[in-house]
């Protein structure tokens, strides 16, 4: 479809002339393929007036198999943040990929076609629409999340992703789940800041402590979410239970088997992703169901592959996957998020750069090690893993502050599981808050955190990037 056409197709979506013109305007859009204006039509058509008019039932029943199978192959909801971000002007000059289903030429005519609020507070206010987006299966994924358009501020125009329509947030930014970080303060801390917190579960918590610490973090009245281990949830399905009973915004459950518990899961009308270290592993993310994925790279602290760092990742799952996707590892500052951001992410994922907040549950020990590690004093493996006889799948090592613990055992990692007294030594240390033995956990982003701070602080920082972006 030539620009003219679409310009006269919009148009008479806009202004319906008959009830045919209408259809064949529409049924026209939806066979070009073209999803980000057929996102812009849903947005900017007139169903009422077209009903009230012509007569007869929802006008896009006819096209209900059309709408389905092209939110299948090209999820809608990336166009209505595209057609967003087109309105605003964020998409100017930049490279766009394929997921933002939106093209330069298309973004000046986007652009000029509506100021209109967004296609989300039309669904909330028009029943037609809301069976229109129902017939395109997902392709409305902000259909219906509660909390929006509740007068918050945005963080900036060219912010606003997929992820800050889908949880309401200020900023596409995620406090990573961090267990024995992040509880539900934390969490509740990101989130009342205009991110979405998170908090971590470990691998032995009790559906109580669940329970606890999302209270916690639902206090601040914003969206938040969990963090579980898929390795672990088998030996304490109690867990999955408990999160599914405090109904968080978004869960993600990483690290083993998970596919199994995202029905439960999405069925709750929870968010569901998963953090993936290869681009493979975002392919199964995909075809097992989840909403969105963490494209995590080895350069993150904690848990998680340590097969390719966070760029190459990012640009080859944003290639090879059709859904959100979210940055994360190294990232600690806004030129971090801007970068991001700028290559197709719907926001970063990010823990590190947390370490230092006064909410965290780090000991103060503990805390003056991270302030005073450089970027190169972490280290990849699983000698802490193996010292406490954790269960982790082998492929998950931990990056962590290098330490003398760590440095006499990489390599001999066999020998450590072994080892009677170097457990014992392990948990003693821990007890103690000897980090010589103990373990703390980072990644590479460490070295940009060099002073204790409020997570109200560090969110905000992160709003910078809305400047390098309109650089
Ligand atoms: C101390 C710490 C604990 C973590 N615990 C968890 C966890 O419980 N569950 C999880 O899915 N990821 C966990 N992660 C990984 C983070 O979710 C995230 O992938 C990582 O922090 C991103 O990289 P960054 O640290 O460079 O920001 C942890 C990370 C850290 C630093």
């Amino acid at each position: 479809m030539t620009m003219d056409e679409l310009d006269d197709t919009l148009a008479e979506l806009r202004k319906p002339t008959s009830r045919e013109a209408y259809l064949r305007a529409f049924g026209a859009l939806l066979h070009s393929g073209d999803t980000a204006a057929v996102c812009e039509a849903l947005d900017d058509y007139q169903h009422e007036e077209a009903l009230t008019r012509f007569g007869g039932s929802n006008p896009l029943e006819p096209f209900a198999d059309l709408l389905e199978r092209l939110s299948a192959s090209w999820p809608v909801e990336d166009a209505h943040a595209s057609t967003r971000r087109a309105r605003t002007g964020m998409t100017g000059g930049r490279q766009l990929s394929r997921h933002d289903g939106i093209s330069d030429k298309r973004t000046s005519h986007s652009s000029s076609a509506s100021s209109r609020p967004g296609c989300r507070s039309s669904l909330e206010t028009s029943p037609t629409r809301r069976g229109a987006c129902r017939a395109a299966g997902r392709a409305c994924a902000n259909f219906g999340v509660p909390g929006r358009h509740n007068g918050r501020k945005g963080g900036g125009t060219m912010l606003n992703t997929w992820l800050t329509s889908r949880f309401d947030l200020d900023l596409p930014l995620v406090g990573a789940p961090m267990a024995g970080v992040s509880d539900g303060r934390l969490a509740g801390a990101v989130s009342a800041a205009g991110g979405l917190g998170m908090f971590g579960v470990p691998p032995a918590a009790s559906a109580s402590w669940i329970e606890e610490q999302s209270a916690v973090a639902a206090a601040s009245g914003r969206p938040y979410g969990v963090g579980l281990m898929a390795w672990a949830v088998p030996d304490n399905p109690a867990q999955l239970d408990a999160v599914i009973a405090a109904r968080p915004n978004l869960v993600s459950i990483s690290f083993g088997s998970y596919a199994e518990y995202l029905e439960p899961l999405r069925q709750a009308g929870i968010t569901v992703t998963t953090q993936v270290g290869t681009t493979d592993e975002a392919r199964a993310a995909e075809q097992a169901g989840v909403d969105v994925i963490v494209a995590r790279g080895a350069e993150g602290g904690g848990h998680g592959r340590n097969d390719v760092a966070t760029l190459p990742l990012l640009q080859s799952v944003l290639d090879a996957v059709s859904i959100p996707v979210l940055a994360a590892g190294g990232i600690a500052t806004a030129r971090g998020l801007a970068a991001v951001l700028a290559a197709g992410a719907q926001g970063a994922w990010v823990g590190t750069a947390f370490l230092g907040c006064v909410e965290t549950t780090v000991s103060e020990p503990a805390k003056e090690r991270i302030l005073a590690a450089g970027e190169d004093d972490t280290a990849y493996g699983r000698v802490f893993d193996v010292a406490q006889r954790l269960a982790w799948p082998v492929e998950y090592g931990g990056r962590a502050l290098r330490n003398a613990f760590f440095d006499r055992w990489a390599g001999r990692e066999q020998e450590l599981a072994a080892d009677e007294d170097a457990r014992a030594e392990m948990e003693a240390a821990r007890r103690a808050g000897d980090f010589d033995t103990a373990y703390v956990y980072a990644g590479q982003a460490v070295g940009m955190v060099s002073r204790g701070r409020t997570a109200a602080d560090v969110v905000a920082d992160f709003a910078a990037a809305e400047n390098l972006l309109r650089r």
